[in-house]
């Protein structure tokens, strides 16, 4: 398999905090790769690594088929890299800015002269190039921290939380630019924590929680093994703990909340077994008020993954 980005037991440590823990990770080449977790997961840890800024304290790392190391200036030209809440000086013009990260990249006046203003116009920023970027929105300076990624035609480009802190409509421009990206067969690796981002652009999934890799693979399948069954949400006429243990001794029940009068009643099926549940609750002596069908979102699913106990992890 082709990899544009490949770790082996990825470790890294801040002092007594081990925030990366024998990671593996592979990322496939024209591939969007979503790297899912929550806050404090070691995204931004593994990514400055992944882009030179952050040494290992263990394990092999892999970028466009190269090891990383702490000198490697030609495997960076090739990949392009937004940190998570860029910051750009003020007191430079847009078009000024690209203009040094351009040289930075070793790019010729010829190659800036019609690089930039290309890059410009792809994340919507032609005609306000020449404005201080202390005036630009938040959600432009995140473009722009994007065309600055884009910059020297990278073949892979790591976008550490792309729609950080963006109105949903930035978002939207955000999403549409990384798909871009990837149709120009660039392989994009993105962090995120919001699922539905992860949701709308990637072909291919890891989740990170605590340092650890929990799932990884293609978006469909880790929605379909997240996603396994539907939940039927009952309410009783007053709290019924027989009921509840009832329902935990079905078969195609994988797991009972009960709070209060409200029992959540996790399928291991998606077929419609309401049936069953009412006659399980009765035969308890449980009342049924209302009971609904509930669909479950990646969220759920997400914390439902996350709250699992992880095993191993080096
Ligand atoms: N420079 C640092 N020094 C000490 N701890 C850090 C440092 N950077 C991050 N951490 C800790 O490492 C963990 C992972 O952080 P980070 O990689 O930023 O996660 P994420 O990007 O997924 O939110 C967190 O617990 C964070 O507090
Ligand atoms: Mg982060």
């Amino acid at each position: 398999m082709d990899l544009a980005v490949e770790t082996v037991g990825l470790t890294k440590r801040y002092s007594q905090l081990t925030a990366v823990k024998g990671l593996n990770l592979e990322v496939r080449r024209n591939s969007v790769h979503g790297f899912l977790g929550p806050n404090g997961a070691g995204k931004t840890t593994t990514i400055k690594i992944l882009v030179g800024l952050l040494r290992a304290d263990e394990g092999v790392v892999r970028v466009l088929g190269r090891e990383v190391r702490w000198d490697a200036p030609e495997t960076r030209l090739k990949v392009g890299y937004m940190p998570e809440l860029p910051r750009f000086p003020r007191h430079l013009k847009g078009r000024e800015l690209l203009d040094i990260y351009g040289r930075m990249y070793g790019m010729s006046e010829q190659q800036r002269r019609e690089e930039i203003p290309r890059l410009l116009e792809v994340v919507g920023l032609k005609g306000r190039e020449g404005d201080l970027i202390g005036k630009y929105s938040k959600g432009m300076q995140q473009r722009l921290g994007i065309a600055q990624a884009l910059l020297g035609d990278p073949e892979l480009v790591i976008l550490d939380e792309p729609s950080l802190g963006l109105d949903p409509v930035s978002m939207v421009e955000v999403r549409n630019l990384m798909k871009g990206m990837a149709k120009e067969g660039r392989t994009v690796f993105l962090s995120s924590h919001l699922l539905f981002e992860v949701e709308q652009v990637c072909s291919h999934v890891t989740v990170i929680h605590r340092g650890v890799a929990l799932a990884s693979d293609t978006l469909q399948n880790i929605r379909g093994m997240l996603m396994g069954g539907g939940v039927v949400e009952v309410e009783l006429a007053e709290p019924c703990e027989a009921a509840a243990e009832s329902l935990r001794s079905l078969p195609f029940v994988s797991r009972v909340e009960q709070s209060g009068r409200i029992l959540t009643v996790e399928l291991k099926t998606r077929d419609d077994v309401r049936a069953h549940i009412s006659r399980a609750i009765t035969g308890s002596g449980g009342v049924i008020v209302a009971m609904g069908w509930k669909g479950r979102t990646l969220e759920d699913v997400f914390l439902q993954l996350v709250s699992k106990p992880v095993e191993g992890g080096a």
